[in-house]
């Protein structure tokens, strides 16, 4: 049974005060609500927001991490220092990181690695460009990416993974896919899982749509079989979109 997993990604906004708010309004408006839930913040607010969701169901995630645990590398942030925070999801190969910080299927598929060692649960993230998608290589596309990320990755550990289907020509840009090319492309994922792990495998896994989700289309797109849930940019900064969408 796919419980319904609709998480945020904040990218690259909010001060801590404004998370402190935010947090505060949320944990409010979340009370007895049953459908999963995260928030994925910058790190340098990740202690704070498992702090203030101390004591309630809503969990909190990191957007990227690296696969080494320790050594000489600025500016990065290890699994196991997610791991000590206590941490639970980490979104990984996001379009954005796969865009301006050379993130690679190889550099995806040794992350998922080290998260699966450990109790973090990785939302990995695929999808096609709006070139691709005009060239209709999307299934191509997100075919290899899948097979890249899961490379070497056993069954049991693979259905920890939440699959999270974002086309990138509908980040940000206020355009949604239409639900129903959501459902397709999800259950091309599902399928594919299937071709790589079996039927019990890709009956258990999780998959999310994340593109311009907003409080307006999200009934109908978590309403899609294939569609277990979403991974929201713009309208999780704001609690009440937020929630509203949560309680699709
Ligand atoms: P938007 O909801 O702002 O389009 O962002 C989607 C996304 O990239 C979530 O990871």
């Amino acid at each position: 049974m796919r419980v319904p997993f609709i998480a945020g990604n904040w990218k690259m906004f909010k001060t801590g005060q404004e998370a402190v708010t935010f947090a505060e309004e949320f944990k409010e408006k979340y009370k007895g609500t049953d459908i999963k839930t995260a928030i994925c913040a910058p790190y340098v607010y990740l202690s704070l927001l498992k702090n203030l969701f101390s004591g309630t169901n809503i969990k909190v995630g990191a957007q990227n991490a690296f696969y080494e645990d320790e050594g000489a590398y600025t500016g990065e942030v290890s699994v196991k220092m997610l791991e000590d925070v206590g941490v639970d999801y980490c979104v990984i190969g996001h379009s954005e990181r796969r865009q301006y910080f050379g993130e690679t299927n190889e550099s995806v598929n040794k992350k998922l690695k080290r998260l699966l060692a450990g109790a973090i649960t990785p939302i990995l993230c695929v999808g096609e460009n709006l070139e691709q998608r005009e060239k209709e290589e999307q299934y191509l596309v997100v075919r290899d990416q899948l097979v890249g990320a899961f490379a070497k990755i056993e069954a049991e550990d693979a259905q920890r993974i939440v699959i999270a289907y974002e086309p990138v020509w509908a980040i940000g840009t206020g355009k949604t896919a239409t639900p129903q090319q959501a459902e397709d492309m999800c259950e091309f994922i599902r399928n594919a899982i299937e071709a790589l792990y079996g039927e019990q495998v890709a009956d258990e896994i999780v998959i999310q749509y994340g593109g311009s989700v907003k409080p307006a289309n999200a009934t109908e797109i978590m309403n899609m079989p294939n569609i277990d849930g979403a991974l929201v940019g713009g309208a999780s900064l704001n609690a009440s979109d937020f929630m509203e969408i949560i309680d699709f």
